[in-house]
């Protein structure tokens, strides 16, 4: 039943029990439910999930400092539902690593002691990446070799610090360009395009076990883009550098979803890699309407089913859970509600259809 017609039932109950006109002499009927109704299914995503030995999560560090009742429903609504957590941005360069001899991991630390207390794996988000770098490097002056050294000396340090309390790393994010060409970015242009091996070989040598991804957008079905992503690790695979999986962000636009998913998680999985869903949200224009989130709905159960087709994809992450907290209005603006609660916390047709697929 969906929230609203259990608020038509429950409004229709009350009309039933008196202070209507009549004085209240009429005899009342009382009004029970119809019984072909089937009835809510409250059972959380991740005991769902755990039961098949797999990971739902979400990214959450912007909504976890909400304080007060909203605090607390945020952390609470949190906590049921995902058995993964990520940092959206604690665990990125400028958040750790403010001066050239200065990290500062208070918040990513106080993240996955929150995680390791509710029994919640943790993703770590991101070593390498083009957005998001402290000024102190990317303003800096560097020779090639010096570069290599910083960007070697961060993964070191920060998968040193997490070692054991972090499951897998997107150790390099949003490598290619959406022609699928290496995208310029401080690393490319600084190191040259080994940094890419270079960074999975440091991250290796820091952890010897946890998981190594390589994570970008644009390439969750076969595309230009994804047939550059998928030379690119097969290649990393053959000269075996340590890669474990490659993470396919899946930020969607409802009815306007990736064509030939399946294949694409086929081709990757092929390569013995773990395919991994690392920040799912299917926006819809706003304001939504019942038929847009409805089509959102169908577009979050088909792509999760695609997923669990596939032993490779254990782990599926939303950005974000509610539609209170998400980064999408201000980053596409006239877009939003991408998420499975919406901004009062009360589930919607998304989440009871991802509920349903790993159920
Ligand atoms: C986004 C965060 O959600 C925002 O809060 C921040 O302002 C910018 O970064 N791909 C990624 C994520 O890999 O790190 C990005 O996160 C969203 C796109």
């Amino acid at each position: 039943m969906t929230r609203r017609a259990f608020l038509a039932l429950t409004m229709l109950a009350v009309s039933a029990c008196g202070g209507s006109s009549d004085g209240g002499t009429a005899p009342v009927t009382p009004i029970t439910p119809n019984p072909t109704t089937p009835a809510v299914d409250t059972t959380p995503l991740r005991t769902y999930a755990s039961r098949r030995n797999f990971y739902i999560g979400a990214a959450i560090d912007r909504g976890f400092r909400f304080t007060g009742t909203e605090g607390t429903t945020f952390t609470n609504t949190f906590t049921r539902q995902f058995n993964m957590l990520v940092a959206e941005n604690d665990m990125k360069h400028a958040s750790l690593h403010p001066a050239q001899n200065t990290y500062r991991f208070t918040s990513a630390d106080s993240l996955v002691a929150f995680a390791d207390a509710n029994n919640m794996k943790v993703r770590g988000h991101v070593l390498v990446f083009h957005n998001q770098n402290a000024s102190w490097l990317t303003s800096g002056t560097w020779t090639p070799a010096q570069a290599k050294q910083l960007m070697i000396d961060h993964i070191t340090q920060v998968v040193t610090h997490f070692r054991g309390k972090v499951m897998e790393w997107d150790v390099v994010n949003e490598i290619l360009a959406d022609n699928g060409t290496l995208r310029a970015g401080w690393y490319l242009n600084n190191i040259g395009a080994d940094y890419i091996a270079d960074a999975f070989r440091a991250a290796r040598a820091a952890d010897p076990t946890v998981g190594l991804f390589y994570n970008d957008y644009n390439v969750e079905g076969i595309s230009p883009k994804s047939d550059s992503a998928y030379k690119l690790v097969a290649d990393l695979v053959a000269k075996g550098v340590p890669i474990t999986g490659v993470g396919f962000e899946s930020h969607f636009i409802a009815g306007q979803m990736p064509q030939n998913v399946d294949a694409n998680m086929q081709r990757f999985a092929a390569l013995g890699l773990k395919v991994h869903i690392t920040e799912l949200d299917i926006r819809v224009p706003t304001p939504s309407t019942s038929a847009s989130l409805t089509t959102q709905a169908q577009n979050y159960r088909d792509y999760l089913a695609a997923c669990m087709r596939f032993p490779a994809c254990d782990v599926a992450v939303l950005w974000g859970f509610t539609d209170k907290e998400s980064w999408i209005p201000s980053t596409f603006p006239g877009f939003g509600d991408a998420l499975i609660f919406d901004a009062a916390y009360q589930p919607k047709a998304s989440f009871f259809s991802l509920q349903a697929q790993l159920k």
